[in-house]
């Protein structure tokens, strides 16, 4: 496994492994193994998760549908 992306339910997509995340200009960000982004719009550390999803109670918690 290389890079690992995980969707929590009502929360950030937590991402694992070895990556580069670069903004719009092309700059990359400081290097971590484990990374939380936030989905919900609402972090004052964008594009980093800080738990404002509990606060604004963020809700979204679909699956992936198999591949038939
Ligand atoms: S998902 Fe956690 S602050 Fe937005």
């Amino acid at each position: 496994m290389d890079v690992k992306i995980t969707k929590i339910d009502h929360g950030p997509y937590v991402v694992e492994g070895v990556f580069t995340m670069v903004d719009a200009d092309g700059n990359a960000y400081e290097a971590k193994e484990s990374i939380a982004l936030c989905r919900c719009g609402q972090s004052i550390r964008a594009p980093y998760c800080d738990a404002s999803h509990n606060r604004t109670r963020y809700r979204e918690n679909s699956r992936a549908i198999p591949e038939e």
